[in-house]
Order: C-alpha cells, then structure tokens, then sequence
C-alpha cells in the first residue's frame, strides 16, 4: 500500500477516535508526538520511517487508564485497525511492540521488545510530558483525577510499583519528581535528548517559582 495513503487513513481513524477525549490524552497530544517523531526520525539513519509514524499516531489509542487498567486494549485496537487495511503483517507487529512497550508507569518497568523505532516514538511521547506542555498536562491530569496541587504533608515516593503510580492519587506537584524530571536522563536518541535540555530547564525554573510563591 502507498505509505501516505495508510498514513491518512490513520490520521483520520485516531482523530476520529478521540472525538470526546480528556485534553491530556487527545487528537493534539498524539499529533505533537507525530511531530516530535517525525523530527526526531528526520536524524536517525535505518529506521522504517512509516512505522514510526504508524505508532506515533496509534501510541494512544486506547490508555489503559481510561479502560480500567486493561493494557492490551490499545495494542489490540491497533492491530485490529492495521489488519482492516490490509497492512503488511511483520510491520504491523513492529507497531503493536511499539505501542506495548512505550509507556512509562513509574519506569521501572522493562522493555520487552526493542527496536530505534521504538526508541524514536517513546522519546517523542516523553517530550510531550515536559516543559511547559508537560506542565499543563499534568494540572490537566491532576484536575482531572481530583487530586491536589501542592501537599507539603505528602513526600514524592520514587520506589511506587507499577500499580501505585497507575492510580496516580498523589499532588500534582509530586508527579514532577515521580517522572516529569527524570525523563531527560532517559531519553533514547541525541536529538530527543537535546529537545528534552530546554523543557527540563523551563520546568526547573517552573517550579523555583511555585516554591517562592508557596507560603509553608
Ligand atoms: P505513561 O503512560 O507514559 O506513564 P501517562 O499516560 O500516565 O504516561 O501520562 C499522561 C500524562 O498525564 C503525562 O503528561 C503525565 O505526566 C500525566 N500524569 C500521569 N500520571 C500523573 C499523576 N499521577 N499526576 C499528574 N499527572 C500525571
Ligand atoms: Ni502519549
């Protein structure tokens, strides 16, 4: 199949799909992953590019949060989606590894597949979780959830398990030490890595700000 052809088809099946999303997790974050990808693909050598922008646009497909914790739910949306279009089988399966393997949940969770597409895609969605988009979304998500903003009572913990983090009960704030500042040091490719310098820069003068702000 023609690749702009899959690749408009996708657009238009994930807009589609989003219709009544949150504002953390829409159309606007996947197309931004879209674009950090595509950037990030644009200097990396050996890589499939379509499959980095297939993953791209179907990363967040179905959030296990919003389908009470079920995590295969969205690579299988995926595969199903892929398959109805007839799309080349091996590749197809590259996607669905991908869309397994980007989330964060705490990051001590282990990769189970590799691949530079895959490095490429989780490095686009991590950039999307920082600077000041980052900041916003996780207001967004907090507001969301109802959780606090600020709670000095409440410590960042560093050691959540996979299931703590998932039910993300904690103050907004903890959430920039929990992942929002780790990722940085996390980022697979060069170029994620230098997109990654600024935003964490900005969050750090982000919150020197709050905390002169925050009367204890
Ligand atoms: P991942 O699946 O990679 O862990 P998520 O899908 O959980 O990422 O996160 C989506 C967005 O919501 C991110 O911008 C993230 O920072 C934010 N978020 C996730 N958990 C929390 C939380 N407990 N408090 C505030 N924001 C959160
Ligand atoms: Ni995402």
């Amino acid at each position: 199949m023609d690749s702009s052809l899959i690749i408009d088809k996708t657009i238009k099946y994930v807009q589609q799909s989003f219709q009544n999303a949150e504002g953390g997790h829409d159309w606007w974050h996947t197309h931004r992953v879209y674009v950090n990808a595509k950037k990030i693909a644009d200097s990396e050598i050996d890589i499939d590019f379509e499959i980095v922008l297939l993953a791209a646009l179907l990363h967040d497909i179905a959030d296990s949060k919003f389908h009470n914790g079920d995590e295969e739910i969205g690579p299988e949306t995926a595969r199903k989606f892929l398959a109805s279009e007839g799309f080349d089988n091996q590749k197809l399966e590259h996607v669905v590894s991908i869309i397994k393997n980007i989330s964060f949940k705490g990051g001590n969770s282990k990769r189970t597949f590799n691949s530079k597409e895959l490095d490429i895609v989780q490095d686009a969605d991590r950039l999307d979780a920082i600077g000041a988009i980052g900041i916003a979304r996780v207001f967004n998500f907090g507001g969301f959830k109802g959780n606090e903003i600020y709670n000095p009572e409440i410590k960042p913990n560093l050691e959540m398990t996979k299931e703590e983090y998932k039910k993300g009960r904690q103050p907004s704030i903890n959430h920039f030490y929990e992942k929002l500042l780790l990722l940085k040091d996390l980022m697979n490719t060069k170029t994620g890595r230098q997109m990654a310098q600024e935003r964490h820069e900005f969050m750090l003068k982000y919150l020197e700000q709050f905390y002169r702000e925050v009367v204890e």
